[in-house]
């Protein structure tokens, strides 16, 4: 190759990629993502790739943007399965002769054990939750450690005999192999979790193993995550060319818009279609943060009408999720195809949308919409400036490009609005009445849980009128329901254990301030069975 373009393309090399990445090899378990998230807490860089990764793909190992990156470590995760088992996933033989450092983690632990001259076996039962390590080297991994403390532990099977050339660092009542190490050849392993909250020095034993052990200097900050996005938009971009980007009201669209703006300038235009179907005042909110805060081209489509005119008479759940599906794209289609200048589409899909895709580079990801299900066809280039992101990440690079809290941490928020909280036809009135009623439910529970312990809280309004008394008269109105859940994840929920005097408060102010609303319930069922929505 030319000196010339050595030195050019050295140049444009982006900070990550100067940097390395250490990579979390994945054998299936339920902590990989936290494994990663936990890495980069630590200021490095961290993907998360299959356990059928090849040492040609780790030595030749490129981000999604194609830009090769030095691997500096691997860090094998658990797994559900036994080492002893004829399925079990293991890492191709030659990795270990590339002479990257490795930290195995559980069943990482274990089959380094497995291929490496240890011994694994079955003591008929396992070591679950949180157990005293107690040191016997502090060791290179250790370091910094007290002699004794509590750690996660989560596994059936037990090393009994660490890995050749490797001497052991810790144990417990139940594991005798509990950490090992041989810093000459880079090996090291923990029968214990540290990515976990239960064990509180975990986070020292990650960075121990990606600073000192990697060679890892802390790079991966909010500065350099915004400064690359930046740098990586306006490359894709150009000096010239458009783009276009949906806002869904959403925090991801909200940054992905507001890194692209801080690329683009007024060279990027944010289409905002408002269904009319979003919570109290939340379609002025992202129009107002996006055109007067932040001074970006925006067209903001009032869609309202034509939403609801298509939702007239239908009451199927699944009918109404379609149309609602089908329109949003048309109208944003419609609004696109006016700005016949824009060749790029900014969309917000994150990391852990690009791993559940089962591939490696986003680059190759089509299939992940976050604004309304948008389609394919879309005369389009892509560009997803949150693909290496985690949320909790995109929340904080939200909060230092100052767009507003509402907007960085919303609860999450279905595609259809509140068409799936108004129970039955949809009609201009009742949409407004559960306006009225979530508005409060939102104020008094975000006053009363300011840390964001409850997942999701609002108010539901079913297709339910009963009798009650107001004054003296009978009254024959309209029932809210308040639904507050906890959950880690969404897929599984429980009901919120809400303080009776706040329930009280809710109740008494829905009932007061909003019209033809006579009665309130609490909905105290857990997911499953029910869902989180009522439809
Ligand atoms: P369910 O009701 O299935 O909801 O327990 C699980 C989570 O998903 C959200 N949800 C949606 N999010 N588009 C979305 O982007 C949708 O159509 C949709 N439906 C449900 C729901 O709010 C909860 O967080």
């Amino acid at each position: 190759m030319p000196a010339a373009l050595i030195t050019n393309s050295a140049q444009q090399q982006n900070a990550t990629a100067q940097h390395g990445v250490v990579l979390v090899v994945d054998f299936g378990a339920q902590y990989a993502q936290l494994i990663a998230r936990k890495v980069r807490e630590a200021g490095v860089y961290s993907e998360i790739v299959s356990c059928r990764i090849t040492a040609e793909e780790i030595t030749s190992y490129t981000l999604e943007d194609g830009q090769s990156i030095a691997v500096k470590g691997l860090l094998l995760s658990g797994g559900p399965k036994s080492v002893h088992v004829a399925q079990a996933p293991m890492l191709r033989p030659e990795i270990y002769e590339l002479g990257i450092p490795i930290l195995g983690i559980c069943y990482g632990a274990q089959l380094l054990a497995h291929n490496l001259g240890g011994a694994v076996n079955r003591s008929g039962r396992g070591e679950y939750g949180s157990t005293d390590l107690k040191l016997h080297s502090s060791g290179q991994l250790l370091r910094n450690l007290t002699d004794t403390q509590p750690v996660w532990m989560s596994h059936f099977d037990a090393i009994t005999q660490a890995p050749a050339n490797c001497f052991i660092t810790a144990s417990t009542a139940d594991s005798p192999v509990a950490a090992f190490e041989n810093p000459e050849q880079a090996i090291y392993g923990v029968q214990f979790h540290p990515e976990v909250a239960h064990t509180p020095n975990g986070k020292s034993v990650i960075e121990r193993f990606v600073h000192d052990v990697c060679g890892c200097a802390p790079n991966w900050t909010l500065d350099s995550i915004i400064e690359e996005s930046i740098n990586s938009i306006k490359s894709k971009v150009g000096p010239s060319k458009q783009a276009i980007c949906g806002l869904s009201g959403g925090v991801d669209s909200a940054v992905a818009g507001a890194l692209a703006h801080r690329a683009l300038g007024e060279r990027l235009t944010c289409v905002f279609v408002d269904t009319g179907l979003l919570r109290a005042g939340e379609g002025e909110q992202v129009a107002e943060t996006f055109k007067r805060n932040m001074g970006a081209e925006l067209v903001h489509i009032d869609a309202g009408e034509r939403f609801l005119t298509k939702l007239q008479g239908v009451t199927n759940p699944e009918t109404k999720r379609t149309i609602i599906g089908e329109l949003f794209i048309r109208v944003f289609e419609e609004a696109a195809s006016e700005l016949t200048e824009a060749d790029f589409l900014v969309q917000g899909t994150l990391y852990p949308d690009v791993i559940e895709s089962g591939t490696q580079h986003a680059a190759k990801i089509k299939s992940h919409h976050n604004v309304g299900g948008l389609p394919d066809d879309l005369k389009f280039e892509l560009i997803e400036p949150l693909d290496r992101l985690f949320k909790d990440e995109v929340r904080q690079v939200g909060e230092a490009l100052g767009l507003p809290w509402e907007i960085v941490h919303r609860q999450p928020f279905p595609g259809p609005g509140l068409a799936v909280r108004v129970i039955g036809e949809v009609t201009a009135e009742k949409v407004a009445l559960l306006q009225q009623a979530d508005a409060i439910v939102r104020e008094e529970i975000q006053r009363a849980h300011p840390d964001g312990a409850i997942w999701q809280y609002f108010a539901v309004l079913p297709d339910v009128r009963t009798v009650g008394v107001m004054g003296d008269e009978r009254s024959y109105a309209h029932l809210i329901v308040i639904r507050a859940v906890t959950s880690e994840d969404a897929m599984t929920a429980d009901w919120a254990r809400l303080d009776s005097e706040l329930l009280a408060k809710m109740s008494n102010r829905i009932i007061n301030e909003v019209p033809h609303i006579n009665r309130v319930a609490y909905d105290i069922t857990s997911k499953p069975p029910g869902t989180i929505e009522w439809e």
